[in-house]
C-alpha cells in the first residue's frame, strides 16, 4: 500500500508546491514509485513537473467529478515520478463537489486505484477548502510546509484543528508527518526564535532536515523540473533528498530498492 502524504498549509507561499515536487522526485530517484497529486487549481505543481496546463487534456478535474481511471491521467515526468496534472478546470470541481453526496471522499476513492505507488504525495491548494478535506480524508498524514515567521503558528493552529477534526470525523489514522521549515534563514534571528519554539512545542514532528532559502529551487519551475534535475549540487536539491531519505527510513525497510 501506499503512503499517502497530504501537503498542506492554508497560508500562501510557504512552499507547498516545491516541496511537493521536489519530495517526489527525491523520493523517486531514491528508487520509491511516487504519484503527484496536483490538487491546487493553480497547477503550479504540474507545470513545475514539466506538464504544460494549458495543454492538459484530462486532469484532477476528471477524476474527482467523472471517474476518469487514473491510469488514462497520470503522465510520467522528466522527475521519475508520475503526475496527475491540474489546471483552472480544478476551481468548478469545488462548487461541483459540493452537491455530491460523498463529497469530501471523492479523492479517498480515486486513489483506492493507486496500488502500484510507494508514495502518493497530494499538494493542496492555499485554503482549508472541499479539496483539501478531500486531501485530509484520503492521506495517511499531513506534512506542513511552513516558514519561521511570526505569523506561522498562528495558521498553525487552524490547520492543526482541522486535522483533529477530519480525525474524529472520518480518518482517524490522520497523523502528522511532520513539520517542515522552509525557506529557512539561520541568519534572521526571528527565524532562529519561531524554530526554536516549534521544537518546543512539537518536538520530534518537526522533521530534522531544514530546507534553505535558495534561489535554485525558485529558478527550477520555470525549466519544469524539479532542482535535482536542474542543479543536483545546489543547497536546495540537496536538503530535499536529505527530506526524502529522512521519509524513507521510516517506510522503506533499509537494504531493498523498495
Ligand atoms: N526554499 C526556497 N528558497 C527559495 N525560494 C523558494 C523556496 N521555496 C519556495 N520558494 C519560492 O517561493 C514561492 C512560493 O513557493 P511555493 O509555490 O512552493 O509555495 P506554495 O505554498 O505552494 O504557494 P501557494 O500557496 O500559492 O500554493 C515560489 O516562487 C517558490 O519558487
Ligand atoms: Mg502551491
Amino acid at each position: 500500500m501506499a503512503r499517502t502524504i497530504a501537503v498542506a498549509n492554508q497560508k500562501g507561499g510557504v512552499g507547498k508546491t516545491t516541496t511537493s515536487v521536489n519530495l517526489s522526485a527525491s523520493l523517486a530517484l531514491s528508487g520509491s514509485r511516487v504519484l503527484l497529486v496536483d490538487l491546487d487549481p493553480q497547477g503550479n505543481a504540474t507545470m513545475g513537473s514539466g506538464v504544460d496546463k494549458s495543454t492538459v487534456e484530462r486532469s484532477t478535474y476528471d477524476w474527482l467529478i467523472d471517474g476518469v481511471p487514473l491510469a488514462e491521467l497520470a503522465v510520467k515526468c522528466h522527475g521519475g515520478y508520475e503526475v496527475v496534472p491540474s489546471n483552472t478546470d480544478l476551481t468548478a470541481a469545488e462548487v461541483e463537489l459540493l452537491q455530491l453526496d460523498n463529497r469530501e471522499r471523492r479523492l479517498a476513492e480515486c486513489l483506492e486505484a493507486a496500488v502500484d505507488y510507494d508514495f502518493v504525495i497530494i499538494d493542496c491548494p492555499p485554503s482549508l477548502n472541499i479539496l483539501t478535506l478531500n486531501a485530509l480524508l484520503a492521506a495517511d498524514s499531513v506534512l506542513i510546509p511552513m516558514q519561521c515567521e511570526y505569523y506561522a503558528l498562528e495558521g498553525l493552529s487552524a490547520l492543526l484543528e482541522t486535522v483533529e477534526g477530519v480525525k474524529q470525523s472520518g480518518n482517524p489514522k490522520l497523523a502528522i508527518e511532520g513539520l517542515l521549515r522552509t525557506m529557512y534563514d539561520p541568519r534572521n534571528s526571528l527565524t532562529r526564535d519561531v524554530s526554536r519554539q516549534l521544537i518546543q512545542y512539537f518536538g520530534d514532528k518537526v522533521f530534522r532536515t531544514v530546507i534553505p532559502r535558495n534561489v535554485r529551487l525558485a529558478e527550477a519551475p520555470s525549466h519544469g523540473l524539479p532542482a535535482i534535475l536542474y542543479d543536483r549540487q545546489s543547497r536546495g536539491a540537496v536538503a530535499y533528498m536529505a527530506l526524502a531519505g529522512e521519509i524513507r527510513r521510516k517506510y522503506v525497510p533499509s537494504g531493498t530498492g523498495e
